[in-house]
């Protein structure tokens, strides 16, 4: 079986993270940041932990601006709807995953301004678009770091300068990178992250980073309710990370997580990286070499991360993946990937695509071998 779907979510996960689920549910039980006894105490120690390690990987000095949410979905709504009012001018790009479009085109029949910058056809964002698109109300700019179609990074550190030039905010959709790519937050001002891809954390976790030039008092919560803090009173508490992390944390997700990332932090993630980015090399050239087929993005795994679209002329990207599971065991994504904006963007739209989403854990043998069956399926497809 070869698992190619991790850019959706990652499997398998790395030794330790199971463990650290079982060990909450079998030893620790208790409510974080809730009771003061000592399985809830053990519980809340586990979150802090998860945050610190966070906190170390993002490259930021205090853990406590590191805010829990259910996955990246719902950290960007925290931010799209807890920051931008109407009249208020917002600039994304076209190759965004739903989880930023669809917030943005309903806050845009609300009353907000939206500007989408397009990316070239390989997916690739010109920073200088994104400063021609900054208006007088301007006062977010929302880009994802890498596509979940093509994987080509996007040049964050330029945008963050221009955010900071322009006294804008920057937010960064960090789903595809966290945990794959160096991410340092110094040039960031809200960084949304999902656990269950490359940070090998349980599905069900994910969460904001804050930067220190947030106004928070700017940013309303998505939820309110029990935090476990000011239990006197009624109002939500107004300091990090309470006022955005109401309800009961999931802790024994946010355990499993914990284990996932520091499994990154010791193996480093430019070693992560560099394992990736080799075996992207491999499938772009070997998948480029065969007849009837066509790849996307810049073929240079250099500029991409471990996610490489494709289509067979003649088979329909769901027919591939189908064939690909059934005949050869080999699981992956075909489609839209819930991104029909950057689908337009590479001109793959309405049919979509087939995805390969690399990790850490696929060998050489593996990308070989999906390079041999995706060749059969070609071959066919051409005798037919
Ligand atoms: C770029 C991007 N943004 C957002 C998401 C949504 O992730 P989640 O379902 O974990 O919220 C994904 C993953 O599917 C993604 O790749």
């Amino acid at each position: 079986m070869i698992y190619l779907d991790n850019a959706a979510t990652t499997w398998p996960k790395p030794p330790g993270v199971t463990e650290a689920l079982v060990n909450f549910m079998q030893n620790v039980g208790g409510s974080p940041g809730r009771s003061g006894h000592r399985m809830a105490v053990e519980a809340n120690r586990i979150v802090y932990d998860t945050r610190e390690a966070l906190a170390t990987l993002f490259d930021m000095d205090d853990p406590l601006r590191i805010v829990f949410t259910a996955n990246v979905t719902q950290a960007l709504n925290l931010v799209l709807f807890g920051y931008l009012r109407p009249g208020d001018h917002v600039v994304t790009t076209s190759i965004e995953h739903n989880s930023v479009m669809r917030p943005l085109r309903y806050l845009q029949s609300l009353g907000v301004d939206l500007t989408v910058v397009p990316c070239s056809p390989e997916g690739v964002l010109d920073v200088a678009d994104v400063e021609k698109a900054i208006q007088p109300h301007t006062v977010l700019l929302a880009i994802n770091h890498a596509s979940n179609v093509v994987g080509t990074i996007q040049p964050v550190a330029d945008v963050g300068e221009i955010a900071r030039r322009y006294d804008l905010l920057l937010l960064v959709d960090a789903a595809q990178t966290a945990g794959a790519y160096p991410i340092d937050m110094n040039q960031i001002d809200l960084l949304a992250f999902t656990g269950h891809k490359a940070l090998f954390g349980p599905q069900g976790t994910g969460g904001l980073c804050i930067g220190e030039r947030v106004d928070l008092d700017r940013v309303l919560p998505l939820t309110r309710g029990g935090t476990g803090s000011q239990s006197e009173l009624e109002e939500q508490p107004d300091f990090l990370p309470d006022k955005y992390e109401s309800g009961t944390a999931n802790g024994v997700g946010i355990a499993g997580l914990g284990a996932g990332v520091r499994f990154v932090l010791e193996q480093g993630v430019e070693n992560i990286r560099r394992h990736e980015q080799m075996l992207t090399e491999r499938l772009l050239a070997g998948l480029q070499d065969i007849p009837g087929v066509h790849v996307y993005g810049t073929h240079d795994a250099r500029r991409q991360t471990a996610c490489v679209s494709f289509n067979i002329e003649g088979v329909e990207p769901s027919d591939v993946a189908l064939r690909l599971d059934e005949e050869y065991a080999i699981m992956c994504r075909p489609g839209l990937h819930c991104a029909p904006s950057a689908h337009r963007t590479i001109g793959t739209y309405p049919r979509g695509t087939v995805r390969f989403g690399l990790s850490y854990f696929n060998s050489i043998e593996q990308i070989d071998a999906a390079i041999e069956a995706v060749h059969r399926i070609a071959s066919k497809a051409r005798v037919a």
